[in-house]
């Protein structure tokens, strides 16, 4: 079996992380055949287009793509290319899990898993100015909006997703004590869902503020987290800094068709062409993706091979207190899976 994947190298860091990436996963012994295609400041500068249409039909063809970190003009410029993919392919589901591999002080003993919903609320991009007294940008307006539907299929997800992979505990991260209805309908929605589940899965809810405080003090009580868009995007990057930070946390954007798999850290221009980028988190990406397609044995052994390059060799790059080259971290993780 040959597996028919997108690649997008993407900008920054991206090209080095990825072709580490792909030089793990030939480790494995399991057969892919990539299609590179361009996204982003990579795409403008060869095609002219942020989103080139061979891209899209790549991804959908194929149905799976391993993307690297694209850079987002703040400000003006395009949107952001993540999101319009997102959109595309309906990529509901953000899946981010984070996990202790650096050991002793204050990484230790975190294993959570963040199910972010990746299509609604603020992220719609339903916004606008009201004009007062001449002057066009006196008040700015945007629109949170939540559906059933869409609260349904997220919490369903991570429901599903706690029991397929056994874990213990979902805790529902809303803001409904304040935002009565965005947030209201989503707790609502998740109480229902949790009684379904109920002797299977526990299920919890904490408002937004108090999750993040919670997260610092005893992290360790979560298990799987499943919020809305915004609060996921913030908590996740929090969750990152539990574990040592963003070199160290994958991402997978899950619709009912395509999965596009990615880091949760962006293209690092600070450090791009250096050679000393950590590929871990683009690695464990595609550990997500093999897990995704029924490969989950050859997931867990990159991830184990990750561990143990880390701590057991002492292999690390710079961002976690090494001197490894982004290649030669690439080569001792390949070395431990053949
Ligand atoms: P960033 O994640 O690129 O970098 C933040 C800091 O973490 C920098 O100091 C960087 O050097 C470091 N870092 C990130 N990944 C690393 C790695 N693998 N190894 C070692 N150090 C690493 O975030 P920033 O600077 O806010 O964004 C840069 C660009 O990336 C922006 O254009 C942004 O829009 C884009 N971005 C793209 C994402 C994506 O494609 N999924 C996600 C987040 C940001
Ligand atoms: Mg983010």
């Amino acid at each position: 079996m040959t597996y028919r994947v997108t690649l997008i190298p993407g900008d920054g860091i991206g090209p080095e992380i990825t072709s580490e990436t792909v030089k793990v996963l030939a480790a494995t012994g399991l057969s892919f055949e990539w299609d590179r295609q361009f996204a982003g400041m990579a795409a403008i500068a060869a095609v002219g287009t942020p989103i080139p249409e061979d891209t899209l039909a790549s991804i959908r063809e194929r149905k799976l793509a391993l993307k690297g970190p694209l850079t987002t003009p703040v400000g003006t410029g395009f949107r952001s290319v993540n999101v319009a993919l997102r959109k595309e392919f309906e990529l509901f589901a953000n899946l981010r899990p984070a996990r202790t591999i650096l050991p002793g002080g204050r990484f230790e003993g975190i294993d959570i898993v963040m199910v972010r919903e990746n299509l609604e609320g603020l992220y719609v991009g339903v916004e606008n100015f009201i004009t007062i007294a001449g002057d066009q940008r006196a008040v700015a307006v945007s629109q949170a909006i939540v559906t059933r539907q869409g609260c349904e299929r997220i919490i369903r997800w991570a429901f599903e997703f706690a029991v397929r992979y056994g874990r213990k505990k979902v805790t529902i991260v809303h803001k409904a004590n304040i935002l009565k209805m965005v947030s209201g309908l989503f707790l609502e929605i998740g109480h229902a869902i949790g009684k379904e589940y109920e002797g299977r899965v526990e299920s919890t809810d904490l408002i937004v503020d108090n999750a993040a405080m919670q997260l610092v003090l005893k992290p360790e009580q979560f298990d799987v987290i499943v919020t809305t868009n915004l609060f996921g995007d913030i908590l996740s990057d929090e969750i990152s800094g539990l574990v040592g930070g963003l070199g160290l946390t994958p991402g997978a954007n899950i619709g009912t068709e395509v999965g596009i798999f990615e880091a949760v850290h962006g293209s690092a221009p600070d450090i791009a062409g250096l050679g000393v980028a950590n590929p871990s988190a683009q690695i464990m990406a595609a550990a997500l993706m093999l897990d995704h397609i029924g490969e989950g044995e050859h997931g867990g052994r990159i991830r184990q091979a990750i561990h143990d390059v880390i701590v057991d060799d002492g292999i690390r790059t710079r961002d976690i207190g090494g001197s490894a080259s982004t290649s030669e971290f690439g080569d001792a993780i390949a070395r431990r899976l053949v």
